[in-house]
């Protein structure tokens, strides 16, 4: 079985981050997103994986390069808009040719894997099986409404009125059978051409579609809470390991993570939280539920519950929470300044305590 993975899109949710990196490089207790979901793939057996790309594909290239390093043969594939998740089907379909596949949201966090589901559908292979979760408001979702067997009466995008709670979540099985759906649909309303659609199509030819329950942690990493929420799950997982330089008069609590060439000063982490390497922490609280990345400063800081992306500083700041700092960004309290000064780029929010 290959595995398609989304990673091109427009990523608007995610903005201010995505106007300057692909949302699916988004670091998550400081791994990549699409790494997560790399290492998932590998975990379901998976060894030739197709990464579908937009206009950033470079970038997502420079941090995957040819897969060696997760252990898995990777193939770029261009998408030159993003015309839906079914297009990337369709785009891929020189790279997938008679292969069954499995079909990856880039931005999909599944901290349980999905390998049980894997292997049925390997066992059995009807023409797709999807991935459904349920979630406490089925109305911003498609929904699957199955028989007793698992098997898809209908899909239903977005309902006002769900039949049931289970939402399809971003990881699909499918059997080449998909091709001849994607060929047939039609764009949306909005202009895509939908996998829902596609999926739709089979079922009501009477092809197998399947639904399997999948009852541990998901996440669409799409928007910056979720990011955070995502941070904290996959943190509560951090074994400690210090590399780095702790002196004496600091203290780790907890699950912490110090990488190489990482000091910690006269300061006191607590975790779940990782130092990337390279970073200097000096005179400044830390965590829990923090990941900071490579070649950070903090000096007389107080952050917790927070991303801290590569090369960003934080000087003089307490009490920083719920927040994500972006690459090479600094955040700091000057004495006389007579106010504060902020230079906040595009679609940036700040929150200031009143
Ligand atoms: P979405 O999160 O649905 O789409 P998006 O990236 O446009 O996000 P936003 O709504 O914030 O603007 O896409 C799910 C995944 O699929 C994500 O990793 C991007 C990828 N994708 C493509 O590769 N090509 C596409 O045409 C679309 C729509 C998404």
């Amino acid at each position: 079985m290959k595995a398609l993975v989304l990673a091109g899109g427009t990523g608007s949710r995610l903005r201010p981050f995505s106007h300057s990196m692909p949302k699916q490089l988004m670091p998550i207790a400081n791994k990549p997103v699409l790494v997560h979901v790399m290492e998932d793939l590998r975990s379901l057996g998976v060894r030739e994986a197709g990464v579908v790309v937009g206009d950033r594909g470079g970038e997502i290239a420079a941090a995957l390069g040819d897969g060696a390093a997760l252990g898995l043969r990777l193939t770029y594939i261009r998408q030159d808009v993003p015309r839906g998740l079914a297009d990337c089907i369709a785009v891929s379909r020189d790279f997938l040719g008679a292969d069954d596949f499995v079909m990856y949201l880039g931005d999909n966090v599944l901290t349980e894997g999905v390998k049980d589901i894997a292997d049925e559908f390997r066992a059995h292979r009807p023409a797709a099986q999807l991935v459904v979760h349920p979630v406490p408001d089925p109305r911003d979702f498609g929904v699957a409404e199955t028989d007793a067997t698992g098997r898809v009466l209908r899909l239903v995008e977005k309902p006002r009125h769900p039949r049931s709670d289970r939402a399809v979540i971003g990881v699909y099985f499918f059997t080449p059978a998909i091709h001849e759906a994607v060929a047939a649909i039609e764009p949306s309303a909005r202009g895509e051409l939908e996998v829902t659609d596609a999926i739709q199509w089979l079922v009501a030819r009477g092809h197998d579609v399947r639904a399997r329950l999948y009852r541990g942690f998901w996440k669409d990493t799409g928007k910056v809470e979720d990011v955070l929420h995502c941070n904290r799950r996959l943190l509560d997982r951090l074994k400690p390991s210090v590399v780095g330089e702790v002196d004496g008069t600091s203290e780790l609590l907890g699950a912490v993570v110090v990488e190489e060439g990482a000091r910690i000063v006269r300061s006191r982490i607590t975790g779940p939280a990782v130092i990337g390497a390279g970073s200097t922490v000096e005179d400044s609280h830390i965590g829990p539920y923090t990941a900071i990345g490579r070649d950070c400063v903090l000096g007389a800081a107080g952050v917790e519950d927070s991303i801290i992306l590569d090369g960003a500083r934080v000087h003089r700041v307490s009490g920083v929470h719920g927040s994500v700092v972006g690459r090479d960004a600094t955040v700091s309290a000057e004495a006389h300044t007579g106010g504060s000064r902020l230079v906040v780029g595009d679609h940036s929010s700040v929150v200031v305590a009143a």
